[in-house]
């Protein structure tokens, strides 16, 4: 099966710096890799133009109405999205996202038929006080909560540890081995059913290979080694 690569562009480049990445990846990218590129927003139109699987980096639970500033997974499909990143923790931490919250974005992009990836993991503190698997577990199930099981095989898990994103620093691949089995299990404990756990935090050209090679895993989340597009290209080369 393809491995699924996303790319979580984050709030960077201006217009003209866009247009030359775009520009830059364009054919460059191997299609044994299934690549969905969240940009922000602002900057979707362009990935559609140029034929690319999109992913939003966060959407708003209600269809439409006045709710100032925000987007709605119905405005995203029409955009051509077909991903949407929920619960990163830069959104947890900056802007107070609760799971009950991220529940409801679930909910809300499942009903468009749009896959969320749904982002969980510990702090530095809660894996050294060994409560990973408990962090894990609660962010799943509550997010989960009222996601009948039917809409449950569109789901995607991103295991990010809050302390290895733009860290440089990664767990050892037992543990991401460990925690992506762990997530796979509540999963089939609860809904009987089989989804796809990606991992994310520091994945760089120095570690990419062996954390690619972790059976249990179906792909990457990318954050800052996807922001320089010959670096990114060249990356993406060595698990080709
Ligand atoms: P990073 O970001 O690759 O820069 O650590 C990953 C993420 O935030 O999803």
């Amino acid at each position: 099966m393809k491995k699924l690569i996303i790319a979580n562009l984050k709030m960077n480049f201006s217009k003209d710096e866009m247009i030359e990445y775009v520009d830059e990846i364009r054919n460059k990218i191997s299609n044994t890799l299934d690549l969905v590129i969240c940009p922000s927003s602002v900057y979707i139109y362009m990935f559609e133009k140029a034929g690319y699987n999109i992913g939003s980096q966060n959407a708003y639970y209600l269809g439409k109405g006045p709710f100032t500033g925000e987007i709605s997974p119905i405005q995203l499909k029409s955009l051509g999205v077909s991903h949407v990143i929920i619960g990163h923790s830069e959104r947890r931490n900056n802007f107070d996202e609760t799971d009950i919250l991220i529940g409801k974005k679930l909910a809300a992009c499942l009903k468009e038929n749009i896959k969320p990836i749904l982002c969980i993991g510990e702090t530095l503190n809660q894996k050294q006080c060994r409560k990973t698997a408990e962090v894990l577990k609660n962010q799943l199930l509550v997010a989960f909560k009222d996601i009948p099981k039917d809409e449950m095989y569109d789901v995607i898990v991103a295991y990010e540890p809050v302390w290895a994103i733009g860290s440089g620093k990664i767990p050892e691949v037992k543990d991401i081995q460990d925690a992506a089995i762990f997530i796979k299990d509540v999963i089939r404990k609860k809904y009987d059913i089989e989804i796809k756990v990606l991992y994310g935090g520091s994945v760089d050209k120095s570690n990419i290979e062996k954390i690619n090679n972790i059976m249990e895993l179906d792909g990457l989340l990318i954050g800052s080694s996807s922001l320089n597009a010959s670096y990114f290209v060249e990356m993406l080369d060595l698990i080709d």
